[in-house]
């Protein structure tokens, strides 16, 4: 009998059920009745606090459509890992202890960027990890999607789809601010899809003038609204060019705005004159069923972890490139950021229909 290990950490998605389910279907498959899944109860919490259960294998029945996940999930920095709690525990050296305490063959992570960073850290510490990447960012290095993210553009076009309606009616602008954290994939990817005509990415530092300058050519063209998606990590080239404790400098002694969709927004009301509103999707974007397309990247990336743990084969994410499943070290993903190129071509042919990024 093996007995793994399992658990979702950070931000949730809508496709961590369906890729716990290809693991442990997977696992049942190779292994029969010779596998015990430990469920870890919000993230590597669980794993500290030794806040588990066994799992049966009809847990993962029935969820592939679930989103949110059946084991909870909770932020663990992984800066504060290595700092001790307020009883003073050692929350590595308590992982550890569980870990062993539970004579596990391996542990099975789905996380994003720092629940990598982690998972990194107890392989180095001698533990078995597999992991899974799971973000609806898509920032993850090595693999060129994460599960959650489909899912995430489909709600994020599914919000700018419902303004174009009142949009038109009113003749106004609109501003549909995207999650995505410090990266621009899922704005990238609603933007275009949902057929936006400003595209603002962290990547892309905006020039307010551009923007301005596109939203009265569009008036110059008889259209009688427009439609900004904006990263919520967006920035302006002034902004970018400044060092972090010039930035800070400046927004304290600025006008406070809740986020720069709506420090757009007064600027743009101020140079056009025209009607601005400002529409956050926020966690709905992290919302709802997982899409079929991560319903089955989900499931192939699971059977592909399952499978190097027949393999005996520890320290690695799964990924997806060029469409294949492969892996990469762990090692190698920690600590590195997925970010748009400026110049790689979708952007050229975002552009190339028209859409202003504005920086040009
Ligand atoms: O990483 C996923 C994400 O949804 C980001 O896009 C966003 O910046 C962040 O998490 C929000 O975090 P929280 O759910 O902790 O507010």
């Amino acid at each position: 009998m093996i007995r793994i290990g399992m658990l979702t950490s950070g931000g949730d998605c809508q496709s961590l059920n369906a890729t716990m389910r290809g693991v442990a279907k997977s696992l049942y498959k190779l292994y029969g009745g010779e596998v015990e899944i430990i469920g870890f109860e919000d993230g590597y919490k669980g794993l500290i606090y030794a806040d588990y259960h066994a799992m049966k294998s009809s847990d993962f029945s029935g969820i592939l459509t679930k989103g949110g996940t059946i084991l909870g999930t909770s932020r663990q920095p992984f800066k504060q890992m290595r700092v001790p709690d307020e009883n003073g525990l050692d929350k590595v050296e308590a992982m550890k202890h569980t870990y062993r305490k539970l004579k596990l063959e391996c542990l099975v992570v789905l996380g994003g960027n720092g629940s990598q960073k982690t998972a990194n850290l107890l392989h180095e510490e001698g533990l078995n990890v597999v992991s899974l990447p799971k973000t609806i960012d898509n920032d993850l290095w090595g693999t060129e999607m994460t599960f959650g993210f489909q899912s995430a553009v489909n709600v994020a076009t599914s919000a700018i789809d419902c303004i174009h309606t009142t949009a038109a009616s009113h003749g106004r602008v609109f501003i549909v601010e995207v999650m995505g954290h410090k990266v621009g994939w899922l704005t990238l990817h609603a933007g275009i899809a949902g057929g936006a005509d400003i595209i603002l990415i962290p990547e892309i530092p905006y020039n307010i003038d551009t923007v301005v300058e596109a939203l009265k050519e569009r008036n110059r063209q008889g259209k009688r609204f427009s439609i900004l998606a904006v990263a919520e990590g967006a920035i302006s080239k002034e902004d970018a060019s400044l060092s972090k404790k010039e930035l800070k400098e400046k927004r304290k002694n600025g006008i406070v705005y809740p986020s720069v969709a709506y420090e757009l927004g007064a600027q743009i009301e101020e140079m056009t004159g025209q009607e601005v509103r400002v529409t956050v999707p926020g966690h709905t974007q992290r919302g709802g069923e997982p899409c079929p397309y991560d319903r089955v990247l989900s499931t192939r990336l699971g059977a592909a972890a399952a499978e190097l743990i027949r393999q005996k084969n520890y320290g690695y994410m799964v990924c997806i490139k060029r469409g294949e499943i492969s892996k990469v070290p762990l090692e190698e993903v920690a600590g590195k950021l997925k970010t748009v190129d400026p110049d790689c071509s979708i952007i050229r042919e975002a552009k190339m229909v028209g859409i202003c990024f504005g920086d040009e």
